[in-house]
């Protein structure tokens, strides 16, 4: 296989120095209004804050901050706080799991960098509508439409990555309440979501009863194939986990699923939007999976031992070396993203997802990318 090269370190303070640069281009056309989940034709729309990825845009503008301490940014991202409190006291579109995907980013963050009391009670909001959400029977927290509705009684893989919110609201609060519901679905989440070759399912279904039932996919391929987005929630959320509860388990968990997407993996180590075809398949890519498990491979560096977290740091460096050589949009401009060819979601014969986002930037991808080259250039506080 010929494997990328890594990144140097110069080479990630250069490509961060670009994506501080991109953000500061794109900030009057996303302040008053959020950016969209995926570009359409390379530019963003801009959108009403009613989707689950507009924390990721506010989360770009923090990254840009702690590089620059830029006044625009702080400004820009505190505007945003007032934006994401409005919906949150207003429970405009937040009927589902994904509180910690706009939350963290956009409030944490916010409330972490300048103490600002609104970020900080915005997010426990959030942190309330996410544990409300929360199924004793099964014990799980229900991703999506109405509670308790058969349709709907199951999770996702990617709900990992909300969890650190509720972490973070047991620690400002003092309230166990929030860790002890994060406890409870990641201990569902691990004993279900993930195969026993380390692959995961995208939702899982429990029974009424409480008893697990059975993986159904939405936006990978079919119900047995290997959704690359969905891998990556596993491979971040769980080494997440571990730094939150110390459990071997979430550690075990964390090699498994990495074990396994690495053995799927194409030579420049971006993947096929399921992990079920290759390139020669023609099939698009997402950049945006790479990007996430890069933040994986970099917080379990982090982490761990140094010994350990050594290997984990030069696979990260090779991905982001590969995204920022060859998936990097090459020529700013107003409206574009940091990254192409991510896929948000794209229909296949066996699955449940509207087509949308298609070898496109995704704003995801573009956040955990700058945050990737964030923690290679700095020794950085996550926002998760
Ligand atoms: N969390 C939904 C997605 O990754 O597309």
């Amino acid at each position: 296989m010929n494997r990328p090269v890594p990144i140097t370190g110069a080479q990630a303070q250069a490509a961060l120095d670009k994506a501080v640069e991109q953000v500061r281009l794109n900030l009057p056309r996303y302040t008053k209004k959020c950016q969209h989940h995926s570009s359409v034709n390379g530019v963003y729309p801009a959108c009403k804050n009613e989707e689950w990825t507009c924390g990721f845009w506010p989360g770009e503008i923090w990254l840009a901050y702690e590089r620059t301490r830029d006044g625009a940014f702080r400004q820009a991202g505190l505007a945003l706080v007032d934006s994401f409190e409005r919906r949150i006291r207003r429970k405009v579109k937040v009927a589902h799991h994904d509180m910690g995907f706009l939350y963290t980013p956009s409030c944490v963050a916010a409330y972490k960098l300048t103490g600002e009391e609104k970020a900080r009670q915005a997010a426990i909001l959030a942190a309330d509508q996410l544990v409300s959400r929360f199924q004793p029977r099964g014990e799980f927290i229900q991703a999506w439409g109405r509670m308790g509705s058969p349709i709907n009684y199951r999770f996702i893989i990617d709900c990992l990555l909300n969890l650190p919110l509720l972490y973070w609201a047991s620690r400002e609060t003092g309230e166990e309440k929030y860790a002890d519901i994060a406890k409870r679905h990641t201990a569902t989440c691990m004993a279900n979501s993930f195969r026993p070759d380390g692959s995961t399912y995208h939702t899982f279904y429990m029974r009424k009863d409480g008893r697990p039932g059975h993986g159904r996919t939405c936006q990978g391929y079919k119900d047995d194939s290997f959704w690359a987005r969905g891998q990556a929630w596993g491979v971040y959320g769980s080494i997440l986990s571990y730094r939150y509860t110390g459990e071997s388990k979430a550690l075990d968990t964390f090699k498994r699923a990495l074990e396994f997407y690495l053995t799927r993996l194409p030579d420049d180590l971006v993947p096929c939007w399921d992990m079920l075809f290759q390139p020669d398949s023609g099939e698009p890519r997402d950049s945006s999976s790479a990007a996430i498990v890069a933040c994986g491979l970099l917080e379990a560096a982090r982490v761990l031992p140094p010994g350990e977290g050594a290997e984990y740091e030069r696979l990260a460096r090779e991905m982001v070396g590969s995204l920022a050589a060859d998936y990097a949009v090459p020529v700013p401009m107003k409206g574009t993203g940091l990254i192409l060819h991510g896929t948000y979601s794209k229909k296949s014969p066996y699955n449940t997802c509207f087509p949308e986002g298609v070898d496109e930037c995704t704003s995801w991808g573009d956040f955990y990318y700058m945050e990737a080259l964030t923690r290679l250039c700095a020794d950085w506080d996550p926002y998760w």
